[in-house]
């Protein structure tokens, strides 16, 4: 890449902050997406037989038969945004192409929203925010109405205890719940004592003893539906379940039918299995107050998504000047 006498074609999928966006432009040789619509395939397609760097986002599927189209130039795929399970890694890295994300960054704001929805779910909030905008708070406060559930001194149970997790467990044990979690690899005895966490090697067994279940492990072949309907059976049907992550480590259509019939109590989603698509079952017992749904917005906030654009453009500059990128993905 450094050996290029001329500045790199970046062709950008989505709009993003005006001030990245702007930086981009300086730096490079820069094709923006002014629809902020995902690409059509054709476009798609266009862009890797002409970019030298794509800086894709997870609405754009970067498989093995779009990357066996692209053409000699494409370098470098700089993703914004942390999770990479719409990129066919594997098949980049075979093709010489390097891939990039942008860990770390939205890691606070994340697990600010994963706390936020396990307090919407227990305590209401979204049904109860409601009902003064639709005139129907009639008879006044009442002993008996709109009850939530208690979080202080539950037990909230985190599946990937990576960096959100770790900030979910931060912030949860200031509002006094006790920390377990169940994680590829048991973390340092130091963060572990920090976090005054417990580790289960058994997932099962975790899952059968908490009462808040919050996912925040990434997408994988191994993590595909790892909340399977056997798994969630294992819930108490007071539990709770959380999902900032991606909807597909959870088997969506098993937790509605167990929140359906009471075997679980609710939940709370930021992230599903065909987003944009929402499950009908989901929206329904989202009317119904059994469960919030989010449109993927864990890390929307203004400084996460600057951060994420001065991510990416470091990675492409450092790639560029022919050095190892900070946030090379690793196969
Ligand atoms: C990511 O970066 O993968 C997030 O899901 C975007 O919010």
């Amino acid at each position: 890449m450094s050996s290029l006498k001329r500045k790199p074609l970046v062709v950008v999928t989505r709009r993003l902050p005006d001030v990245v966006e702007t930086r981009m432009r300086e730096l490079f040789d820069t094709r923006l997406n002014h629809d902020d619509k995902p690409l059509s395939p054709a476009a798609l397609v266009q862009a890797v037989q002409e970019a030298d760097v794509l800086v894709p986002t997870l609405t754009d599927e970067i498989d093995a038969s779009l990357l066996a189209q692209a053409g000699p130039q494409l370098r470098l795929i700089a993703n914004f945004g942390n999770g990479v399970d719409h990129i066919d890694v594997d098949s980049a890295l075979q093709r010489g192409i390097t891939v990039t994300n942008t860990p770390g960054v939205l890691t606070e704001d994340t697990a600010d929203m994963t706390m936020a929805l396990i307090l919407a779910v227990a305590r209401r909030i979204t049904e109860g925010a409601r009902i003064i905008p639709e005139e129907s708070w009639t008879t006044g406060w009442s002993p008996t109405w709109m009850l939530g559930r208690r979080i202080t001194g539950k037990r909230l149970g985190i599946v990937g205890m990576g960096r959100i997790g770790q900030a979910l467990a931060r912030r949860a044990r200031a509002f006094g719940l006790s920390i377990h979690y169940h994680n590829r690899r048991r973390v340092s005895a130091r963060t572990e004592a920090e976090l005054e966490a417990t580790y289960w090697e058994s997932l099962d067994q975790m899952l059968a003893r908490v009462d808040i279940v919050s996912v925040n492990c990434p997408h994988t072949p191994a993590t595909y539906h790892l909340l399977s309907a056997r798994r969630l059976k294992l819930l108490k049907p007071e539990a709770v379940v959380v999902n900032t992550a991606r909807g597909e480590v959870i088997d969506e259509t098993a937790l509605a039918r167990l929140i359906e019939v009471g075997d679980i109590a609710g939940a709370g989603l930021d992230v599903f299995e065909q987003e944009p698509a929402v499950s009908p079952r989901l929206v329904k017992l989202a009317k119904a107050g059994k469960v919030v749904l989010l449109p993927h917005m864990g890390s929307a906030t203004h400084e996460s998504r600057i951060d994420m654009g001065e991510k990416v453009i470091i990675n492409i500059k450092t790639f560029m000047d022919g050095h190892r990128p900070p946030d090379r993905v690793l196969p």
